[in-house]
């Protein structure tokens, strides 16, 4: 099928909700490359806090409209609700890009495809199953894109271990082994106001429960999972340090998800993180944290460093200083492309026409994209995980819709 432009379209309008460490460091220089590339054409932030919005400003100085806004909005009152307004007034095309906590996702995208926008929100697309259905019904009824950004997938550690075993050279899968591990200052600082609503496993072990699912097309089976509370509780927060589940999917491999938060501040990388398969035929083994490259600087000493994820580097635009890339950048871009593409390919249509062009092109991507269906398995692990953590690590299986249920 080939799907050429059917007429030019005006560039999005895009709003970041949500501005914390991912919007500072990976979203906001991703869409304003966009905006330079002209894809987009204005970026608005919706924050709880005027503060967050002011600190972003000095930042990114002239690059965006914020709401609450700081000229007129005291900026330490928290304004839970402010999204909701720049999801209204956001012209279209639109898109808006969800980096709210984990617990937080679904009401802005809800709102936002009720308004008649796109949608990316960051890994997790939520943390219920009811809501995942929810978001998905919603999506359905608008014709709406709502793209989960599982970063991973766009790794070429795990992009190669997808294509070898999709040409059949691992054979069948036997079991495998993840481990993603964060240094303490994620929940003690990033996250010191929502750590204990969500837990390591739920923030990114979901990357590899998504990833083994990406790479052999295989539905999570059943779930047991335990966790340990023992270093933050002294640092007054009701948060797991530190969670495993072991995973048995539908063919019975089986895969191991070794997850934390709270490693040594002096580990060398952000993210201890890799993954090892084991087929019947062949074998897959990758550390995504030591990828042979490291600096030793005065500023900073020893720093293991992952040219592959989101760096920034000399630009190769005479007129630029710097361009960033990385897979945490090209996930993004496949989001804002493929909108870009359904915007093309409806313009000039009434409604009803747009809207049946618009399912055609998301069934089309349907197999190829973490659509709310796919992401969905990665919330139900979630679930899966604190159901069996609430229950004495008892095992946790799926009815026909993916609920968890105590087995
Ligand atoms: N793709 C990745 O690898 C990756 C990495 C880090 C985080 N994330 C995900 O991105 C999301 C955000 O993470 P973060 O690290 O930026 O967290 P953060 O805590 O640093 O930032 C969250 C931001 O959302 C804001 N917020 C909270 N409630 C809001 C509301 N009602 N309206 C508007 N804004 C609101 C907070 O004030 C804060 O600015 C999480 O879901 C996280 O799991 C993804």
């Amino acid at each position: 099928m080939n799907f050429q432009p059917a007429s030019a379209a005006p560039p999005l309008q895009t709003l970041v909700v949500g501005g914390g460490m991912i919007t500072e460091e990976v979203v906001l220089p991703t869409i304003l490359q966009q905006k330079r590339l002209g894809k987009i054409a204005g970026v608005w932030i919706a924050s709880r806090r005027a503060a967050t919005i002011q600190r972003l400003q000095k930042i990114f100085p002239n690059e965006f409209q914020g709401f609450p806004d700081p000229a007129t909005t005291d900026s330490e009152a928290s304004h839970p609700e402010a999204f909701r307004e720049a999801v209204q007034l956001l012209p279209k095309p639109g898109l808006v890009i969800v980096a709210t906590p984990d617990h937080l996702h679904t009401p802005v995208i809800l709102a936002a495809v009720e308004a008649g926008h796109h949608v990316i929100v960051q890994k997790p697309l939520c943390l219920k199953v009811a809501e995942a259905h929810q978001i998905a019904d919603a999506a359905r009824a608008k014709a709406a894109y709502v793209l989960t950004d599982y970063h991973k997938r766009h790794d070429p550690a795990i992009r190669g271990a997808k294509y070898k075993f999709g040409q059949g050279e691992l054979g069948q899968m036997l079991h495998g082994h993840a481990w993603i591990e964060e240094r303490r200052e994620i929940p003690l600082k990033y996250f010191a106001n929502w750590c204990d609503k969500s837990s390591p496993f739920e923030y990114i072990g979901v990357h590899y429960v998504d990833a083994y699912h990406f790479i052999t097309g295989l539905k999570p089976r059943r779930v047991a999972a335990f966790g340990q509370k023992k270093l933050l509780p002294k640092h007054g927060k009701d948060a797991f340090d530190a969670v495993q589940a072991v995973v048995e999917w539908e063919d019975g491999s089986v895969l191991w998800v070794q997850t934390s938060w709270v490693c040594s501040e002096h580990n060398s990388a952000l993210t201890n993180q890799g993954l090892q398969l084991l087929g019947t035929d062949g074998e897959y083994w990758a550390d995504h944290k030591a990828r042979n490259c490291h600096f030793v600087t005065q500023k900073s000493g020893y720093e293991d460093y992952n040219p592959n994820f989101f760096k920034t580097f000399d630009s190769w635009d005479p007129a630029e200083a710097i361009d960033v890339t990385g897979y945490g950048y090209l996930s993004i871009v496949q989001g804002i492309d493929d909108v870009i593409h359904l915007v093309r390919e409806t313009a000039g249509l009434a409604e009803a026409d747009a809207s049946r062009r618009r399912q055609e092109l998301l069934k089309w991507w349907e197999p190829k994209r973490a659509s709310p269906s796919q992401a969905l398995l990665g919330t139900a692990v979630n679930e899966a995980v604190r159901l069996s953590l609430a229950n004495n690590n008892k095992y946790v299986g799926f009815d026909a819709k993916m609920f968890p249920q105590l087995l």
